[in-house]
């Protein structure tokens, strides 16, 4: 298994950098640049106690697939048999592994045992000289209980500690600079602010481990946990990944993840074990009284509970330690994997069942979220990509998921209603017709009733209410908004939208109707001037949502535009009046993709997605479509939106290419590695001319 982690280390130009792969929201999958290989987050550090180890370090790497770990630098500086020969071949023959080596400081040990021995330069510079890859500055361990003044001469301790621990550490060790600050949220974002921006010679720090938190985890006090974790999060810098200090079950990955942490650490594998303990992604289970393994297990597999039972007791802990390092593996997959296909929200909503503790939490999420006044909450809401191929399984808590919210959010802020009805007549005070039905898709289940509802009233705009909300119809094949699944019920009895919901979309309430199905026939011609309206409003529906193009300019922009259409009669391309092809509405999920005439003509019409500026040396290269990679890019408009469409210009504002980006704005301007565009075409200079 091993054998899949190249161990080389990275250009120096690239040490202790950061960059985002994949992401769903602020959950993300990333890459640490480091000298025994890159680091792929999210992950766990398994701790490695170098004088008890249950697993050998090379068992990890070779059958558990661990690419790094951590380790106790304090340990090995303390005991003779360890410090000589970590000091003579380096932490990673010590330890006989190969991967990255992460080492703690003895802070922890401090918090356990009282104080210790070791200075704040010495212990920095003994994880350099071992030749670690991430080591740890000696912080200042702030408890829960403490007070104020205490947790503050933490803070306060650790940051002035910082200056010289970095200075010490050189230019080849990357170091965590740990969060302290206790329950309090102004002294954790004060924390975090200070230890983000102090910079040394080289670098400041490449982690931001967030400390203090043991206690909290032992005595499951998750909502605090999530409090602090969105204190940091305003204030660490967005290109720092976030390690939780001492968490590592299971059933706390999907929720810490979901918030945009990247790493854990935890010795809960061997430590649980030692008493008979199972992690599960669901919780804690003892072997006490167990009859059958409840979960399949590729170390348990073939062995009874009451065989474990009887063995002798360090067989015992080994083996348990092995399933306990299997399940934390295969829960992080899974976590990495949700990433992938924009689940993790609905992964947290299933492990949130897994206790009570971890229930409030997530409701507490959920509320905050919802109401979305706060850094964070927006922040997550705005970087969680609307437009996702597939479906939604609906739960009573799916409406607090972050892209659900974010469409919700650029249906209000973005969506108008058509400005002329289908007789060409301008429609001064837009009425509502309400589509009760969940049969999709609505284009083969309710076009006709509609069509005919707006022969009779053309003033009329069709609204789908869905458990999500109100849906405009011109939007109806936005996915997931049009996959929702759920059971008929939901769907027989959700609510007349609010007069106030209705006013926020520019509709008037007093005139609204509910769609209702008839057999009456409608003349052909009146039915074909209907249906190509409803097409027309829906190119500029999605103009306007997905492009920021407005319905005014759109009307203008595509007057007699023509189209070509796939098998089943959906429009696959948009031409201008004078044929030329400028938008391809995408059947897969509902969205709309700019040419590069397209791009070009939103482009001088002053309108359309959001910019940024590009440096002189990188044009050349996306003018021939290669992607905008992060620390090529000198300014950038708010707004930018992961998966949306956006322009790339160069200082003159001239257009040279147009891509879907993979990050934020904030994110643009602070990453310095990795893609930050998807060009999806370059603007030749002839051609922009
Ligand atoms: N391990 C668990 N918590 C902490 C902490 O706050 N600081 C350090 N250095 N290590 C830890």
């Amino acid at each position: 298994m091993g054998a899949q982690f190249d161990t080389s280390a990275c250009r120096p130009q690239d040490l202790g950098k950061f960059e985002i792969t994949d992401r769903d929201g602020v959950s993300r999958l990333g890459r640490l640049f480091t000298n025994h290989g890159v680091l792929e987050t999210p992950m766990l550090l398994p701790v490695v106690n170098p004088n008890i180890r249950t697993i050998e370090p090379r068992e990890m790497w070779e059958e558990f697939g661990v690419q790094a770990l951590i380790t106790n630098s304090y340990v090995i500086w303390k005991h003779e048999k360890l410090r000589t020969p970590a000091l003579e071949n380096g932490v990673h023959e010590l330890l006989d592994f190969p991967g990255v080596i992460v080492t703690d400081s003895g802070t922890f040990q401090s918090y356990v045992y009282g104080d210790i021995d070791v200075g704040v330069k010495e212990i920095v510079a003994f994880q350099r000289d071992i030749g670690v890859d991430i080591g740890t500055m000696l912080d200042v361990f702030g408890r829960p209980d403490q007070s104020i003044g205490e947790l503050r001469e933490a803070v306060n301790q650790t940051v002035e500690r910082a200056p010289e621990s970095l200075e010490e550490a050189g230019s080849n060790l990357l170091l965590n600079g740990p969060i302290q600050g206790g329950l309090h949220d102004f002294l954790r974002s004060e924390s975090a602010e200070k230890m983000g921006s102090v910079s040394g010679d080289f670098r400041g720090f490449t982690v931001h481990p967030i400390g203090g938190i043991v206690p909290l985890m032992e005595q499951h006090r998750y909502l605090e946990l999530v409090k602090i974790i969105l204190a940091v999060r305003e204030k660490i810098p967005i290109n720092s990944p976030i390690h939780l200090f001492g968490c590592g079950h299971p059933m706390l990955f999907p929720m810490s993840i979901s918030l945009g942490v990247d790493l854990f650490d935890s010795a809960a594998y061997a430590l649980f074990a030692r008493d008979g303990r199972l992690l599960t992604p669901h919780g804690t289970v003892r072997i006490e009284n167990l009859k059958e393994w409840p979960f399949t297990s590729r170390i348990l597999n073939g062995i009874s509970p009451s065989e474990v039972r009887e063995m002798e007791e360090n067989e015992r802990t080994d083996l348990l330690a092995r399933y306990n390092l299997e399940i934390t593996q295969a829960e992080l997959a899974k976590c990495r994997e949700a990433i992938r296909s924009g689940k993790i929200w609905s992964l947290v909503e299933q492990r949130s069942h897994s206790s009570p503790q971890l229930r409030e939490a997530y409701l507490f999420l959920k509320d905050r979220l919802s109401l979305n006044n706060d850094f964070s909450s927006s922040e997550i809401i705005s970087s969680s990509s609307p437009v996702r191929s597939g479906s939604e399984r609906w739960t009573s808590d799916s409406k607090s998921r972050p892209h659900l919210l974010h469409a919700n959010m650029l249906i209000r802020e973005r969506w108008n209603p058509p400005l002329t009805n289908w007789k060409g007549g301008i429609i001064e005070k837009p009425g509502v017709l309400l589509v009760l039905s969940g049969r999709t898709p609505w284009r083969d289940s309710v076009k006709s009733d509609i069509i005919r509802s707006l022969s009779k009233n053309p003033n009329l705009i069709p609204m789908i209410q869905t458990p999500n909300g109100l849906l405009p119809y011109d939007l109806e094949d936005w996915a997931p908004l049009c996959h929702i699944q759920s059971f008929d019920s939901i769907w027989s009895t959700l609510p007349i939208p609010s007069d106030e919901t209705l006013r926020e979309l520019g509709l008037d309430p007093s005139n609204l109707s509910i769609l209702q199905s008839s057999d009456e026939v409608v003349e052909k011609e009146i039915r074909s001037q209907i249906f190509s309206w409803l097409e027309q409003s829906q190119i500029s529906a999605k103009c306007s949502v997905f492009l920021r193009a407005s319905r005014e300019s759109t009307a203008e922009w595509l007057e007699n535009m023509t189209v070509d259409r796939s098998s089943t009669g959906r429009i696959r391309n948009v031409f201008t009046a004078d044929g030329r092809h400028v938008l391809s509405p995408r059947l897969r999920d509902g969205g709309i993709s700019l040419t590069n005439e397209g791009a070009k003509d939103l482009h001088s019409l002053g309108e359309g997605p959001p910019r940024l500026v590009l440096e002189k040396d990188a044009i050349p290269f996306v003018r021939d479509g290669r992607n905008v990679i992060h620390g090529f890019i000198e300014q950038v408009d708010d707004e930018i939106i992961p998966g949306l469409a956006c322009l790339i210009v160069d200082s003159d504002g001239d257009l040279v290419a147009h891509g879907i980006s993979k990050c934020t704005s904030n994110e643009i301007m602070q990453f310095n590695k990795g893609i930050a565009i998807r060009t999806r075409g370059g603007i030749k200079i002839q051609e922009s001319k």
